[in-house]
C-alpha cells in the first residue's frame, strides 16, 4: 500500500494506493472523520458491481451513470432519497466509481445539510489520478461540462488498483489520456513505472498542487492542461467521446498552439505524439465537429474569465495563457484534423 497526503491544514487526507484496498474502508473511517460516523450513504453507479463495507449501517444510492446523467437532477433525486433516509450530519457519503460517480456524490455530499463528510473509494484510473483526488464537485448543464460545482475535500481516498483489472478498454483509455497530462507536470516516464507507483506518483503531482493552490487562484490550472479543447469537444460531440481520450487530443492540440507562440519546438510537440502513441490514444479530432462551435466553446470554459485562456507548455513548464490570437487557435485545429 502507497499513501500520499493531501496537506490542507487541519482538512488534510490520506490517499492510499494499493491492490484490494477498497477493504480497508471500515478501518478507515474512523479516523478519517473525527468522532466517526454512524452510517453511510454509499453513492455509486447503477451496474458497478463492486460492494464495499464501511463497517457502519449503510444503504446503497445508485444512479444511472454517463456524462448525461451527471446533472443538478441527479443531485436532487439523490438528495431527496438522502433525506427520505434520514441521512444527518453524523453520516457520511461514500462515493464508489469512477469520476463520474466521485462528482456527483462529492457533490451530493458537499450540498446535502449544507455539507456532509466524503469518502470516495476510486474505481477507475481516472479517478484515482485526478477526479476523486482535490476536492473538486460538480456536474454538467447543457452548455458545458462541469459548470455548476462546489470544492469539497474528502475526508480520505481509496484507490483500488485491483479493480482497475476489470476496466473496459474504453474506460482504460480515458484513464490513460489523463494520466498523459502527468508527464508534462513533472512526472517524467510515468510509462515505465508499475501501475500501483504510476498511479501513485500522478497522485502526488496533483496533491502538490492541490495543496498548494486549492481553490485555483492560479497554479492548479496547470491540471487542466489538454483540458480547453477536450471540454469543447465532449460539449460538441454530446460526449461522443470520453473523456480522457478528448483529452488526449487536447493534449496534442495545447502543444500545436504552443509551437505556433513560438513557446516550444518541434521536437517537444513530437514528444506529445510519441506519449500518446505510446498510450495507444488517438490524436485527431473526431469528424463532424466544426472550427467555429470549438472556438465558440473555448470562450465558455470555466477558465476563461475575460478572455480564452489556454494551459500551454513553455521556457517556464507548463502555465495558463492568454491572449492567443484566434488565428493561431484555428490554425492549430487542422494539425488535429
Ligand atoms: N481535474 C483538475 C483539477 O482537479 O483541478
Amino acid at each position: 500500500m502507497i499513501r500520499v497526503d493531501v496537506d490542507l491544514g487541519d482538512r488534510s487526507y490520506p490517499v492510499l494506493v494499493g491492490p484490494g484496498i477498497r477493504s480497508e474502508l471500515a478501518a478507515l473511517l474512523p479516523a478519517a472523520i473525527p468522532g466517526g460516523v454512524r452510517r453511510v450513504a454509499v453513492v455509486t453507479e447503477r451496474g458497478l458491481g463492486i460492494e464495499v463495507d464501511p463497517g457502519v449501517p449503510f444503504e446503497v444510492f445508485e444512479f444511472e451513470g454517463g456524462e448525461r446523467h451527471k446533472t443538478l437532477s441527479t443531485i436532487e433525486d439523490l438528495c431527496r432519497r438522502f433525506a427520505a433516509w434520514e441521512l444527518t450530519r453524523a453520516d457520511a457519503v461514500v462515493g464508489v466509481g469512477g469520476g463520474i460517480v466521485t462528482d456527483v456524490a462529492g457533490f451530493a455530499a458537499s450540498v446535502y445539510h449544507r455539507g456532509i463528510p466524503a469518502v470516495h473509494v476510486a474505481t477507475t484510473l481516472l479517478a484515482q489520478i485526478d477526479a476523486a483526488v482535490g476536492g473538486k464537485t460538480g456536474v454538467n448543464l447543457p452548455e458545458g461540462k462541469n459548470l455548476v460545482g462546489s470544492y469539497w475535500q474528502p475526508s480520505a481516498v481509496l484507490c483500488d488498483t485491483e479493480v482497475l483489472s476489470t476496466l473496459p478498454p474504453d474506460e482504460w483509455r480515458c484513464g490513460l489520456g489523463e494520466l498523459a497530462k502527468y508527464h508534462w507536470l513533472g512526472g517524467g516516464n510515468l510509462d515505465e513505472l508499475a501501475l500501483d507507483d504510476r498511479v501513485a506518483a500522478c497522485v502526488r503531482i496533483k496533491a502538490d498542487v492541490v495543496a498548494s493552490d486549492e481553490r485555483e487562484g492560479g497554479r492548479r490550472a496547470i491540471l487542466n492542461y489538454g483540458h480547453t479543447l477536450a471540454h469543447a469537444i465532449e460539449t460538441a460531440s454530446d460526449h461522443a467521446l470520453r473523456h480522457g481520450e478528448a483529452v488526449a487530443i487536447g493534449l496534442v492540440y495545447a502543444a500545436e498552439v504552443a509551437h505556433r507562440l513560438g513557446r516550444i519546438d518541434a521536437a517537444a510537440v513530437a514528444e506529445h505524439r510519441r506519449v500518446l502513441n505510446a498510450y495507444d490514444l488517438r490524436a485527431t479530432l473526431p469528424d463532424g465537429l466544426g472550427d467555429d462551435e470549438l472556438i465558440g466553446l473555448f470562450a465558455r470554459d470555466k477558465k476563461a474569465t475575460r478572455e480564452v485562456t489556454f494551459v500551454l507548455d513553455g521556457p517556464n513548464g507548463v502555465e495558463p495563457v492568454t491572449g492567443i490570437p484566434e488565428s493561431v487557435l484555428r490554425d492549430a485545429l487542422t494539425a488535429v484534423r
